[in-house]
């Protein structure tokens, strides 16, 4: 009777305990859950700014606008590209359009002396420069407003993939962020993306890369996301970012790729919406329009809401360049091989987050139009080896990494990053004999990167042994022929594609979804 009894005992306070233990647990799946959606609102409510109804249709791409406004559920991605079709029957963007605008000199290429394939692109920096203007801040004022009403589409997104896969991710992130290999994995195709609309965004992105302005009609590279083999890799959220980057700034400084991820992350973390709260704060940094120029030599914008600051400097080689002559227009300039760009050096201290890249400005042709002249130790180099353009480069990319290594002990809070090279995909022929880049069939020629090296030796060695870490996307993006800005290019100079930039949205998001991973 008294073992009955506390038989009956025993089983019940199991029952108890069990009881407890599920109750706890519903508990905390609850509150996780009902922490998350308290997240929601605040970002949706920030991004979804303006619901008046559009005060005109006047062109194809309005009308298209409006369309997709309806219809903005997590499919509004799909029904996009159903629909531009019928945009491009209402005569709406040629790739032509706004040609005057954002103008960058496609690809151009001269030598074949690196073993890395890239090279192309510009002529003089002050080439370059005049050719583009910066991302336009006032656009069409109606275009702004259809875009605002209920296009949260990539908040939307992001909470139905945090909720359901938020709780088994959390606790294993942190410690994935620091063995994996981001770089290693498979694309699949994603209905959630782009995170952003080509459409949209017109703030930061410009023209000549919003191929969803163009005559272009698959999108279909739109749609694919990277998946990391071995590691899950954290959704990209803005608002999770700027929590994240909170009284903190990231720079890019590099080429024009460098500025097409730097435009890829301000569309990503606003969504490609308008925002008016975000202030330009490219003063400080004394990015601002020389006179002359058409364009400054980078830009920075701020997001008041958690006081951080993202911007680009444009530096194509990394060296620090020094017009040997100042009073002479026309002056040679000291490329100093060995020293950083003036500008990293005199804001290194500011910055949380640095990205930095170089590459495919390295050929002779390149520095010859520059009036590029090698400096080693403050003076003309003389050492063979650096001399050719493969040893300067390589020189020059140890270099930096090394410096900004040595100062991380100074600033330990900065993470540092090499971006590896972004691949050209010229077909048969180069930039300036007929190559082409015109497949529009994703992943033709493989989905998969199951390397464990980089396949930018050059970055993955230069970066071996110090805290400056690679990011890693030229296997992954070797595979994306189909992504390049091609014949679409808005400069659309007749058998001259552009197979070296990337359509927006598009590859350079991926970079920043793998970079977000590692902050
Ligand atoms: C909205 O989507 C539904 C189904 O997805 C479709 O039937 C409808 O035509 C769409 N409306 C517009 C305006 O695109
Ligand atoms: C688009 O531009 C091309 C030249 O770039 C021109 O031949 C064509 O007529 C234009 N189409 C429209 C609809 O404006
Ligand atoms: C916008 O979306 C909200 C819910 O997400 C919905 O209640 C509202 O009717 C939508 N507005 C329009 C104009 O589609
Ligand atoms: C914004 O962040 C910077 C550091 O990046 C800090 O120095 C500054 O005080 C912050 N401003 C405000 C208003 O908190
Ligand atoms: C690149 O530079 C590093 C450091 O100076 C050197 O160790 C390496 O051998 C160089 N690689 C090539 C291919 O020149
Ligand atoms: C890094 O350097 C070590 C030796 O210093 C070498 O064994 C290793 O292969 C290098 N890794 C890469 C990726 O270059």
């Amino acid at each position: 009777m008294k073992g009955a009894f506390y038989g009956l005992k025993i089983t019940q306070a199991s029952l108890i305990l069990i009881s407890f233990v599920c109750a706890t647990v519903l508990i905390l799946a609850w509150t996780k859950t009902t922490f998350l959606t308290s997240l929601i609102p605040s970002q949706s409510s920030t991004v979804l700014l303006n619901p008046e109804i559009p005060p005109d249709l006047t062109d194809g791409a309005v009308s298209e606008k409006v369309l997709e406004g309806k219809n903005s559920s997590k499919e509004a991605g799909r029904d996009k590209v159903a629909v531009v079709g019928s945009e491009k029957a209402l005569g709406g963007k040629n790739s032509s359009i706004e040609s005057d605008r954002d103008k960058e000199e496609p690809v151009r290429l001269s030598s074949s002396e690196s073993t890395i394939k890239e090279e192309p692109s510009k002529n003089l920096v002050t080439d370059d420069k005049k050719k583009e203007i910066p991302p336009s801040i006032t656009g069409s004022e109606s275009d702004k407003l259809l875009e605002a009403k209920n296009s949260s589409k990539p908040a939307e997104k992001d909470v139905v993939g945090t909720r359901s896969s938020k709780q088994s991710k959390s606790s294993s992130t942190l410690t994935e962020k620091k063995g994996c290999n981001y770089a290693k994995g498979k694309w699949v195709i994603d209905d959630s993306r782009p995170l952003y609309s080509g459409f949209g965004c017109k703030q930061w992105l410009s023209s000549m890369w919003a191929c969803r302005l163009t005559q272009r009609t698959d999108f279909e590279y739109e749609k694919l996301r990277w998946q990391p083999k071995e590691c899950r890799m954290e959704e990209f959220m803005g608002s999770k970012f700027l929590k994240r980057m909170q009284d903190k700034t990231l720079a890019f400084i590099g080429d024009s790729l460098g500025r097409q991820q730097f435009q890829s992350l301000m569309c990503m973390v606003t969504g490609g919406e308008e925002r008016h709260d975000v202030l330009d704060v490219g003063k400080e940094y004394g990015l601002v329009k020389a006179r002359g120029s058409v364009r400054p030599d980078g830009w920075a914008y701020r997001f008041p809401i958690t006081n951080t600051t993202i911007l680009y400097y444009w530096s194509a080689s990394l060296c620090d360049l020094e017009p040997l002559d100042p009073s002479n227009p026309a002056t040679d300039y000291a490329m100093h091989l060995d020293r950083p760009p003036a500008f990293l050096h005199r804001f290194l201290h500011k910055f949380d987050v640095l990205v930095l890249n170089t590459g495919h400005h390295w050929n002779r042709g390149k520095l010859n139009a520059n009036r590029w002249i090698m400096y080693v130790g403050g003076l003309p180099n003389t050492n063979r080896k650096i001399a050719s353009i493969s040893g300067a480069k390589n020189f020059t990319v140890y270099s930096i990494v090394r410096w900004v290594n040595s100062r991380l002990p100074k600033y330990p809070g900065l993470k540092a990053f090499f971006r590896s090279i972004s691949p050209r995909h010229f077909f048969h022929g180069d930039w300036n004999t007929g190559g082409t880049c015109d497949n529009t069939t994703p992943l033709s020629g493989g989905k998969e990167v199951l390397l464990d090296e980089s396949s930018d030796h050059l970055a993955s060695g230069a970066v071996n042994g110090t805290d400056v870490k690679l990011l890693d996307i030229t296997a992954l993006s070797e595979l994306r022929d189909e992504g390049h800005i091609s014949r679409y290019s808005i400069k659309a100079t007749p058998g001259v594609q552009d197979c070296l930039h990337w359509c927006l949205p598009g590859l350079p998001d991926t970079w920043n979804e793998i970079l977000f991973a590692q902050l």
